[in-house]
């Protein structure tokens, strides 16, 4: 069997007295869409901070397609092809809309030999972005602070799907959004995995995962509680591993695993 594109292998994390996370894994495939769900607290957010490189486990590994990866840093999880899309969306207030997109990437031209910011096309790049993704901000070079909330995710959307060569990580996406604003995260989310692109998204509304996702996991306290194809599971189903902390499915059905 190949290794699949992603996978996390027991992975633990603790903050002081704070167990975030008790050897958890996970794996996931080019071009599927993975949802994270569970209450406060289940470890959702460490878990994929630590796959974007903003946090370090304390113990187990990553690997992409089978080949150990470190991230010691958001920069390298980019450069392997991970974005995030931060629950707060990790922007810069002060400065405009394009340079947040471009931060850490931007484009320069040469002129008499020296290098210079090529403002001109990365402003094009990033309104075509926002074109693309049907999202809307009123300029791309008014400066973050002066947006709406809504028009805030909508540049964090835009600089992690613009760039995500393998995986979009979106931490509770659609949940500043209006019902179009909502309609266009979707599109996006099925436009990248067409693409062949992975997305998790750690959400609370399940709908937005049973319509475009292919998988749940369920999380809590730090614990992996268990993992349903999205044809093969039920709000109540979802809601009750969330509440209890049990697959009372699995433990009903023990099935040897296969691997
Ligand atoms: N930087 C941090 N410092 C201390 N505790 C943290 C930090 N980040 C998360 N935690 C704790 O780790 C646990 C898991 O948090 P988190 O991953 O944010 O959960 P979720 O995203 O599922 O709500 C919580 O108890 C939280 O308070
Ligand atoms: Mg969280």
């Amino acid at each position: 069997m190949s290794a699949p594109m992603l996978e996390m292998r027991g992975i633990s994390k603790t903050f002081g007295a704070v167990t975030a996370l008790s050897n958890v894994s996970l794996r996931l495939e080019a071009g599927s869409v993975l949802g994270l769900i569970g209450d406060n607290a289940a470890g959702k957010s460490t878990l994929m901070k630590i796959l974007a490189g903003a946090l370090r486990p304390d113990s187990g590994e990553i690997l992409l397609d089978g080949a150990p990866v470190n991230f010691a840093h958001p920069i390298a999880a980019r450069d392997a092809g991970i974005e995030m899309i931060y629950q707060d969306f990790a922007l810069v207030p002060e400065l405009t809309v394009t340079q947040n997109i471009f931060l850490g990437r931007e484009i320069t031209r040469s002129i008499a030999g020296l290098r210079v910011l090529d403002r001109s096309t990365m402003n094009a790049r990033s309104e075509e972005m926002f074109a693309a993704l049907g999202l809307r901000v009123p300029a791309v070079t008014l400066p973050v602070q002066a947006l709406s909330g809504g028009q805030q995710q909508a540049v964090a959307i835009a600089r992690a799907t613009g760039f995500a060569a393998r995986l979009v990580i979106m931490d509770e996406p659609t949940a500043n959004l209006g019902a179009p604003a909502i309609a266009r995260v979707r599109e996006t989310i099925t436009r990248l995995k067409n693409a062949g692109v992975a997305v998790i998204i750690i959400s609370h509304r399940l709908e937005d995962i049973f319509a475009v996702g292919d998988r749940f996991m369920v999380m809590k306290q730090g614990h992996l509680v268990g993992d349903r194809n999205v044809d093969d599971t039920d709000n109540a189903d979802l809601v009750e591993m969330i509440v209890t902390g049990v697959d009372a499915r699995a433990a009903r059905d023990p099935v040897a695993d296969p691997t």
